[in-house]
């Protein structure tokens, strides 16, 4: 079985990134930069903003984080969005979620320059991706790192039956709309399970590509999939373990154990699809940087 190192295929990216970012600095003297929103204290999300910051410093990208507090109002967080839409320094506006609950997250999104939104999370982004304009879009980071890993795997995907598990507008939705395309690493048939789904099993025994973002730690276990399947697993679940320093650990969606041993290839957790996210998110900032500065070939997503 072929454990799909998405550790070892970040840091790939990630060094081509970085010489990339040192290339257009020497070129244009300029240099791609993100900015990222946290409002709020959120334990989880602050990991999250302080690991993306700290892996855009190390491609050599420029990093500003605007941590607002938790009482800040909507219209507060839409100037300050407003702001960087107008600002040509930056490159990319990502405002980690959840946001608090007083926020509405779809007016957020709405208000972020499409040209800016490197979380692909806007609709002008996704409807580009559903319609296969991919050289117009940011594609969501998670969907984009399975695709890269696919592309990088060698993994046969014409023709095959991909099962996506989840209808996210993050994870699901844009996944199972980038397998549909025509493209080299996807030309799949594809279906989408989701929590009303009746008899999950009847459609993951059916799948050649299974890709699972349904956050239950171990759900898909071996007796649910076919022999030679290749599983990409987006679960990122806490479970406790007295046996860790921290008291948990992080499993998938899917039981590693039992599911490899049937697999042909699988994603760890952590080390799969984690990782592969935020290289995601350093490449969609460089690509908007490119856009921004007229420094693209003509196609970049084959
Ligand atoms: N919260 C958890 N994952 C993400 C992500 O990919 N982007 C943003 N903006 N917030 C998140």
């Amino acid at each position: 079985m072929l454990i799909i190192d998405g550790k070892k295929v970040s840091l790939d990216l990630k060094n081509e990134m970085k010489a990339s970012v040192e290339h257009y600095k020497n070129l244009t003297g300029k240099v791609p930069a993100l900015t990222i929103i946290i409002v709020g204290q959120d334990p989880a999300s602050q990991v999250y903003v302080r690991n993306k910051a700290k892996t855009c410093k190390e491609i050599g990208m420029i990093s500003t984080v605007i941590a607002m507090p938790a009482e800040t109002t909507q219209k507060q967080l839409l100037d300050t969005i407003e702001d960087l839409n107008n600002d040509p320094a930056v490159h990319g506006i990502l405002v980690q979620e959840p946001l608090p609950e007083h926020i509405d997250g779809f007016t957020v999104t709405l208000s972020i320059d499409p040209s800016k939104d490197v979380d692909g999370f806007h609709p002008q982004n996704l409807g580009c991706l559903v319609m296969g304009h991919l050289d117009k879009c940011f594609i969501s980071c998670t969907p984009y790192g399975i695709l890269e890993l696919l592309t990088r795997c060698s993994i046969e995907t014409k023709g095959k039956h991909c099962v996506v598990l989840g209808r996210s507008d993050i994870v699901g939705k844009p996944m199972a709309n980038l397998m549909l395309q025509k493209l080299d690493a996807a030309n799949c048939t594809v279906t989408i399970c989701h929590s009303a789904t009746p008899d999950i099993s009847f459609y993951t025994k059916q799948a050649d590509i299974l890709i699972a973002a349904i956050g239950q730690a171990g759900y898909i276990t071996a007796d649910m999939v076919k022999p030679g399947v290749v599983v990409f697993d987006v679960g990122n679940n806490r479970i406790e373990d007295p046996a860790a320093k921290s008291g948990f650990r992080v499993v998938g969606d899917v039981d590693y154990e039992n599911v490899s041993a049937v697999a042909s290839a699988m994603t760890p957790v952590p080390g799969g699809v984690g990782p592969m996210t935020i290289a995601m998110l350093m490449k969609n900032t460089l690509l908007s940087f490119q856009r921004i500065n007229g420094l693209l070939q003509p196609r970049s997503v084959k």
